[in-house]
Parts: structure tokens; C-alpha cells; sequence
């Protein structure tokens, strides 16, 4: 039964989310991809762990990206965790440094791995992932992925991002 003054509920407005995600401190990746000889990515934080038994990773891209028709249609991506000396690529994937897209891989060493989507060279890591499955969310697509391959690289520091800077985990 309603209590004639229980307020009514008030749904988050998109400035209350941004606010809110501004407190969530996250690890900086670049997810790439490699289709018909033409490479894209871009920087994301919204990539999580699912399982390791068998590996399984998320990875979460606006339907507006780039990328992101290359992703559905490879049917692959590589999931690159930036080290913290890696912010200028962070920046250029991030379409923040005024270069044009096609110029975004002329930073950075990369590599090819089984798929056939770019590795960065001196990431912390990256996963070489097949698309198995899509969800659409709202503006974005949670792309499932099975990893097929992992290369890390355990001597550097991961490059953070929180309260809308890029930054490092003090010491
Ligand atoms: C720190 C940071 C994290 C981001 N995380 C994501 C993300 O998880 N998913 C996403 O779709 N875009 C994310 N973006 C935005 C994209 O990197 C940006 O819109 C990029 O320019 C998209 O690629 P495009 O220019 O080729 O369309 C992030 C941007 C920054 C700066």
C-alpha cells in the first residue's frame, strides 16, 4: 500500500551518473582491432574480468565508436592495459590530442597476435579475444570476449584514470 507521502522515486539524471563515475578510480586500456587491413581502437575503462576457467573478459564500447562496427564484424578485439608512462596513447585513442583518426597507430609499437587485431608493445598486458557473444546496453554493446592469447609485461606501473584526470597508483 502507498504512504501518501512517500516521495515519489526519482530516476538519476546522466550529470548525476558522471559525477558518480567520477569517484570510481579505474585502469586505462586501448581495445584494438584489425578488419580488411584497417586498424582502429579506442580508450576505454569499462573492461572487466568475467572468468578464468575458460578465459573470459568484458569489454563495454558506445555503438558510436569507431571501432565498434569492426569489432562486431571481426568478430575480435585485443584489450591493451596501459602502463602509466602510455598517457599520450591514452589520449590519442581517446580522440583528445587533435590527431586524426587514421594517425592514431603511428604512436606506439604494435604488434600482431593470433586474431589479428594490434598489441601494443610494453602494455601490462594484453588479450587476444574472440567475440563470443554481444549484449546491447542502452548506448553501448558489452562484448563478450574469449581470450586466446595473453602477453604481460609485470615490470611497470598501471595508468589510472579518476576524477576525470589520468593519473597513478602512489606508492
Ligand atoms: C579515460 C577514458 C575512458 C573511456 N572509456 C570508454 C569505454 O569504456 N567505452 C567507450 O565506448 N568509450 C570510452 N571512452 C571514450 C572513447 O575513448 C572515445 O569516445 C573515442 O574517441 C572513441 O573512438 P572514436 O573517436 O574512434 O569514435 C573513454 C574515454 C576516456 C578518456
Amino acid at each position: 500500500m502507498l504512504v501518501a507521502d512517500t516521495p515519489a522515486p526519482v530516476l538519476a539524471t546522466p550529470d548525476d551518473f558522471k559525477r558518480g563515475m567520477r569517484q570510481l578510480a579505474a585502469g586505462v586500456n586501448v581495445i584494438t582491432v584489425a578488419i580488411d587491413g584497417v586498424r582502429e581502437g579506442l580508450t576505454a575503462t569499462a573492461v572487466c574480468s568475467i572468468s578464468a576457467e575458460p578465459p573470459h573478459l568484458l569489454v563495454c564500447i558506445n555503438s558510436t565508436a569507431g571501432a565498434h562496427g569492426s569489432i562486431h564484424r571481426a568478430g575480435a578485439f585485443c584489450l591493451n592495459v596501459l602502463a602509466q608512462d602510455q598517457e599520450a596513447i591514452a589520449r590519442r585513442f581517446a580522440n583528445m590530442d587533435g590527431s586524426e583518426r587514421q594517425d592514431r597507430f603511428s604512436i606506439g609499437s604494435w604488434t600482431t597476435l593470433s586474431t589479428g587485431a594490434p598489441a601494443l608493445d610494453g602494455a601490462l598486458a594484453n588479450f587476444d579475444c574472440i567475440v563470443v557473444r554481444e549484449i546491447e546496453a542502452a548506448t553501448h554493446t558489452v562484448f563478450i570476449g574469449r581470450v586466446l592469447g595473453v602477453r604481460t609485461n609485470e615490470a611497470g606501473a598501471p595508468l589510472i584514470y579518476s576524477h576525470g584526470r589520468f593519473t597513478g597508483i602512489a606508492d
